[in-house]
């Protein structure tokens, strides 16, 4: 699976563009799920250019309420009705810069699997925790407190990336090894969590500085189950070659 983070960019005409490019180039691509997650003000023109289409829709954030006054605020129920069936939660940019904490990341979670979508629930470590060897224990209270009280069949709808916030935009990527063994790690606590079953179900993703050059050896641990792509989801050549190179070697109908 490989989900586009677009971020805060595109205009309503780019995002269009983008969008039909990938739809049309994407045609040839097969074993791959493949999932667009635009701003807010795109979703709709985006979801008219998808319709018809295997591509998904999804968005980058919701609220906890299905509606009411919380100005600003972009509710699960609206994005369900344009036809998202996911959500990214708890991104690091958001942790970081709007203070979003684990508490209020798992409300949101909680509305977004009341209201059919996927939560993609982000975890992932700073730089600075990981020279301290503290990349387990955050990214496992991460995972905890994001899907605090949720039952084994909400767990079961919820999809999960690493990204190490170090590998976020920077260029340097984790090493599939270091994927890996955290994508491990948290395959471990969902099974603790929920049971075994699901915790071979649930994807986790990996995200942060995923290229061409780098999406192929990542995916071939078995531990990483796709990629959650930034900067490299903004050009549409680029993306699609992202795509083609997580086709499962054995199904190479991806390839052209
Ligand atoms: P990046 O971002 O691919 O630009 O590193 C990934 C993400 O933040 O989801």
């Amino acid at each position: 699976m490989v989900v586009a983070n677009w971020k805060m960019n595109g205009t309503l005409v780019e995002a269009r563009a983008l969008a039909s490019a990938v739809r049309e180039k994407l045609r040839r691509a097969r074993g791959v799920e493949v999932v667009l997650c635009p701003p807010f003000t795109a979703l709709a023109a985006v979801a008219e250019v998808l319709a018809g289409s295997s591509i998904g829709l999804g968005a980058q954030n919701c609220h906890w309420e299905a509606s009411g006054a919380y100005t600003g605020e972009v509710s699960p129920a609206m994005l369900a009705e344009l036809g998202c069936r996911l959500v990214i939660l708890g991104h690091s940019e958001r942790r970081q810069h709007l203070g979003e904490g684990d508490a209020l990341i798992n409300r949101k979670l909680h509305a977004a699997v009341a209201h059919g979508l996927t939560p993609l629930l982000c975890v992932g470590e700073t730089a600075e925790e990981r020279r301290q060897g503290l990349t387990f224990h955050v990214v496992e209270g991460q995972l905890r407190g994001g899907l605090a009280g949720a039952s084994r069949d909400g767990i079961v709808r919820c999809m999960l990336a690493y990204e190490p916030v170090w590998a976020i935009g920077t260029g340097v990527n984790a090493t599939p090894a270091q994927g890996a063994e955290v994508h491990g790690s948290l395959r471990g606590i969902l099974s603790e969590l929920a049971s075994k079953e699901v915790a071979q179900a649930v994807r986790i993703l990996y995200g942060g500085s995923v290229k061409p050059e780098n999406v192929a050896p990542l995916l071939e641990e078995p531990e990483i189950d796709g990629a959650l792509v930034g900067g490299a989801s903004l050009q549409a050549d680029t993306f699609i070659e992202i795509v083609r190179k997580s086709a499962p070697r054995a199904g190479s109908a991806a390839k052209e």
